[in-house]
């Protein structure tokens, strides 16, 4: 592959890194007040509705205003991307990949200043703000060395006869609605995005309403990187106005989504009258891990509590269910709720903090009425509340890492809740832990901690999950890397089959063409 992964995150020199952070902050931090235009045809739209975007540790802090793109808009941003797709599907695909390459450069040469908003936008401790941002250039190099490999997926076929040539090529969609979630907000906007425009379709970007200062990095790399105007645009404002409006619109021609399961259902349906069009999902995930007998009891406990309380536990791959066996359940169960009470839940913007808080009130609302419902039915093992912060932070959207014990059964070890709420139950054999992993709508990611290289192959065998992780101590179903885990959710938690970070990402964005010439 041609492509360079960096992750220059896990291998920089620390001290050094938080040098950058702490400079970077503080210029983004004297900025903070502005406004942002919705970019729609190239141009900055000023619609006048403004929506705010504030930092979920401290919400009196204001960070930026960003104009809404009304639906009485939608018509003519569908216009514009269909005019400027015609020149973006025509230009060569190598000219395509330049450019792209370019952004990624420039998203690598800003991660600092890039980082720094993500943690104040979204609440991601300082190295998981580094990590979206370094995974977003990744993303793209990675989708470019695809297009160079593939040639711009255009082969040489057999011949019938002596005097024809026949080629099989991927050719755009035309217009992608690419609607990207709060969480990895500058990874999948730009993942996505990049998968659509390096297949030659225009894009119009509806990144979450939680994170419009996040996005906007994205639309700057971008232009600067030389994309011609109105091929990307990126129309501001909640799911239900803006967004459903797009995906209403007859003129677009497929949809990317990455959110949870509900709206993706509803964008299914949506997109599935008319004509037919692609509908690219990936969904949430309810994220099993097996804790065998002969597991390495530390390495267990330690990849189980990054997995489950790393950002908060607001990733798709997530720990949410940890299945372990009864020999080992109670010294498991102490160890992850020890880890849990010592984990420093605060202010994401200071080195030293491991959780900070999750993204709004809301979140907060949905964590309560779980930790009621674990006190009802099981029992809170360790969090379950508020924690105790200095006074600045005393609005902000925190809450303690938890663990609780629950039977299999019970709702909260079925739904997706988005939370750092990880529930425990024990097991005697492997093929019982086996059919609880996998009795879940859900299939993302899951793990298995084990020294018998059978039991490991049976998990690997059996387990219904896009992503499967053996004795990971630095997260045991989290932390997929482009080109190196695809990203791919079985069952509830995707229907496009074809995994982000994977091999066979690009190519989804575009259809195939047989062209004879005699
Ligand atoms: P969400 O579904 O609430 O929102 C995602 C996006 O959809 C946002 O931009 C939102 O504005 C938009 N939206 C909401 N309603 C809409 C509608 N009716 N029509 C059109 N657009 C609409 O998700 P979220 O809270 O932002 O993100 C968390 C979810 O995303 C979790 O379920 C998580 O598991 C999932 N996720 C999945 C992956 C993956 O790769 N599988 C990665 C990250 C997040
Ligand atoms: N890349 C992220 C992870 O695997 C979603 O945790």
């Amino acid at each position: 592959m041609s492509f360079r992964i960096t992750y220059s995150v896990l291998e920089a020199d620390l001290s050094a890194l938080h040098a950058q952070f702490d400079e970077a902050l503080a210029a983004v931090r004297s900025t903070l007040g502005g406004e942002l235009p919705s970019w729609l045809g190239g141009e900055a739209f000023r619609s006048g509705d403004l929506l705010q975007s504030r930092n979920p540790a401290r919400p009196d802090e204001l960070l930026v205003s960003v104009h809404r793109t009304p639906v009485a808009e939608v018509d003519r941003v569908v216009r514009v991307a269909r005019e400027a797709q015609r020149g973006w599907g025509a230009t060569p695909w190598q000219e395509r990949v330049r450019i792209l390459r370019r952004a990624a450069d420039l998203i690598s040469e800003r991660r600092m200043e890039l980082s720094a908003r993500m943690t104040l936008e979204v609440g991601k401790s300082r190295l998981e703000s580094l990590g979206d941002v370094e995974e977003s250039a990744d993303l793209l190099r990675y989708y470019a060395g695809q297009l160079e490999q593939a040639e711009g997926y255009s082969r040489p076929m057999a011949r019938l006869s002596p005097n024809e040539d026949t080629r099989s090529v991927l050719r755009p969609y035309g217009v992608f609605v690419i609607i990207s979630p709060f969480n990895f907000p500058l990874a999948l906007a730009a993942g996505m995005s990049g998968g659509a425009l390096l297949g030659g379709n225009s894009v119009i970007l509806k990144p979450s309403e939680e994170t419009p200062w996040c996005a906007e990095g994205l639309y700057q790399a971008l232009v600067d990187a030389g994309l011609p105007p109105g091929v990307f645009q990126v129309a501001h404002g909640e799911g239900e106005a803006v967004g459903a409006a797009l995906v209403r619109h007859p003129g677009i021609d497929g949809v990317s989504f990455t959110g949870s399961k509900a709206v993706g259902m509803e964008l299914h349906r949506r997109m599935s009258t008319g004509r037919v069009r692609p509908c690219l999902l990936e969904l949430g995930g309810k994220n099993p891990a097996i804790v065998c007998r002969d597991a390495d009891l530390e390495a267990a406990i330690e990849g189980c509590f990054r997995s489950a309380f790393g950002m908060s536990g607001q990733k798709c791959s997530a720990l949410s269910r940890i299945y372990v066996h009864e020999s080992l359940y109670n010294a498991f169960t102490d160890g992850l709720a020890a880890k849990a009470r010592d984990a420093r839940v605060g202010d994401p913007s200071l080195a030293s903090v491991f959780t900070g808080p999750v993204i709004n009130a809301a979140a907060v609302k949905r964590f309560e009425r779980a930790v009621d419902e674990a006190r009802q039915d099981g029992a809170v093992i360790a969090g379950g509340g508020r924690p105790r912060l200095e006074a600045a932070l005393e609005e902000g959207h925190f809450v303690e890492p938890t663990v609780v014990a629950l039977s299999h059964g019970h709702r909260l070890m079925r739904d997706e809740l988005f939370l750092p709420f990880v529930g425990v139950t024990r097991f005697s054999t492997l093929d019982e832990a086996l059919l609880r992993a996998n009795d879940c709508d859900y299939g993302l990611t899951a793990g298995i901690f084990s020294r018998d290289a059978e039991d490991v192959e049976r998990f690997m065998a059996q387990a219904e999950a896009g992503v499967l992780y053996a004795n990971r101590r630095t997260g045991a179903t989290t932390g997929a890397w482009p080109g190196v885990q695809s990203f791919c959710g079985w069952k509830g938690s995707g229907g496009s089959g074809k995994g982000g970070c994977g091999p066979y990402y690009v190519a989804q964005f575009m259809r195939e063409q047989a062209q004879t010439r005699m």
